[in-house]
């Protein structure tokens, strides 16, 4: 049984598509431990309740530097002794220490198609926004290991979403993640979870892969 700790900071649509997909048995073999938000009123945290799952908050707010507040998320995660970090629209940098310690145990949605409209500077509205303002035709969603860069991990699964005239960010926002982020982080976590994603010289490598 793969344990997965669920980091949010916001809506948790993709925690939900999680709790669905473990419910409707789409995604196997899978426990979610513990949803962690650096946001004490993300409804991220409400949906966990909803569900009996243990739901806590941890921020950078509450500490005197960084660095004690990196030494806190990672012994709290740690607490909890999972196999797989899922970053379900996580808005703090992850530690470099728990990116040494968790080495491709950490995946990442990330809504557009890497290398497009990603790194520095490109989270939640802004990577729609620079989307439709370079006028791409089509975009999409990533599911990546997280290493130390921004979003330059082993990519583990994509799906391309198209752009329709007249489309703001926010109506594209929500058609990447009803047409592909809702659907490839439940089937990314389902194949680590049935053992078939390996990470062979820095590429995630599918090993079999039944569409369900
Ligand atoms: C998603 O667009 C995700 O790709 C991004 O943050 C958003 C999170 O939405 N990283 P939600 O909290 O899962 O509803």
């Amino acid at each position: 049984m793969l344990k997965i700790a669920v980091l949010v900071s916001g809506g948790g649509t993709n925690l939900q598509a999680i709790i669905d997909a473990i419910d409707n048995g789409m995604i196997t073999n899978t426990e979610i431990k513990v949803v962690i938000s650096n946001n004490k009123n993300a409804y991220a945290l409400e949906r966990a309740k909803n569900h009996g799952i243990e739901g806590l908050c941890i921020s950078p707010k509450d500490y005197e530097s960084r660095a004690e507040f990196n030494e806190a998320f990672l012994e709290k995660l740690n607490s909890y002794e999972v196999d797989l970090v899922v970053l379900a629209g996580f808005l703090v940098v992850i530690p470099e220490m728990m990116i040494k310690q968790y080495r491709n145990r950490i995946i990442n949605i990330h809504p557009s198609l890497i290398p497009s409209f990603c790194g520095t500077g490109f989270y939640g509205l802004k990577v729609h926004e620079g989307v439709l303002s370079r006028g791409v035709k089509v975009t999409g969603a990533t599911v990546h290991f997280v290493d130390e860069g921004t979003d330059t991990g082993p990519i583990i699964l994509q799906k391309a979403v198209e752009v329709q005239q007249g489309d703001t960010p926010e109506v594209l926002q929500r058609r990447v993640m009803e047409q592909a982020e809702w659907i490839i982080m439940p089937q990314a976590i389902d194949l680590i979870a049935n053992g078939k994603v390996s990470v062979v010289d820095g590429y995630a490598v599918i090993t079999e892969y039944l569409m369900k």
